[in-house]
């Protein structure tokens, strides 16, 4: 078997998404290994997923640096000491500096819970409630410098109904989350995704601009 992808998954809570990728990985013959979670919060309940399925953690608090820079170079220190060959962001709540989305530009992915281009940025199931979209979900992406902005690998759609609040929204998106960012994970480790010059590609086809789209 060949050598399986480093995964390092940086988070900021409660890792429902982090254990739908540990879950992802039990059988055997995995073409990724998680190799560690980090987050900024201590009291991260996703810390305590990792610690119960024998993943190495580690907490860094930005509190205690000057500023981005040097608490985003303490991560970069602190992710590749583990190898990593992919770095999944997952509800980590933090604004990553230019240096640090370079550094790992083309093997940093990100979940966003709306259907990008739309709803970067925060309270997206009540953004999309109030816009009264038919659709709304949830989209894996490489991350670069623009916020909620690099190229999709894939989406999954939901449709919105009529007696939906943001919560209601916010559980039937979180399925779907789960789905997809071990797929794109499994993808990508499998060498299947990749960041081309023009966007994403998968098997070496350009994907279109909203990713794959995944439907159940
Ligand atoms: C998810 O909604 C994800 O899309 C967003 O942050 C949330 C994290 O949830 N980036 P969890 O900690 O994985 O439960």
């Amino acid at each position: 078997m060949s050598t399986p992808c480093n995964v390092v998954v940086l988070i900021s809570g409660s890792g429902s998404n982090l254990q739908a990728l540990i879950d992802s990985l039990a059988g055997a013959d995995t073409p990724a290994v998680i190799r560690a979670v980090i987050s900024n919060r201590a009291d991260a309940y996703g810390l305590e997923r990792a610690r119960q399925a024998g993943i190495e953690t580690r907490f860094l608090d930005h509190k205690s640096y000057a500023d981005r820079e040097s608490f985003d170079a303490a991560l970069i220190q602190a992710i590749d000491g583990f190898n990593a060959d992919l770095v999944l962001l997952a509800g980590f709540m933090r604004i990553l500096s230019a240096d640090f989305v370079r550094h790992y530009q083309g093997r940093l992915l990100n979940i966003h819970p709306s259907l990008l281009p739309k709803y970067k940025g925060l309270h997206t199931h009540q953004r999309a409630l109030e816009a009264g979209d038919a659709e709304h979900g949830c989209s894996v992406h490489f991350v670069t410098e623009e916020l909620d902005g690099g190229p999709l690998v894939v989406q999954a759609a939901i449709p919105v109904e009529s007696d939906d609040t943001p919560e209601t929204l916010a559980q039937r998106v979180h399925v779907q989350e789960h789905v997809i960012y071990p797929l794109a994970m499994r993808w990508f480790a499998e060498g299947r995704v990749r960041l081309g010059e023009q966007g994403a590609t998968l098997d070496g086809e350009l994907l279109p601009a909203s990713g794959h789209s995944y439907r159940t």
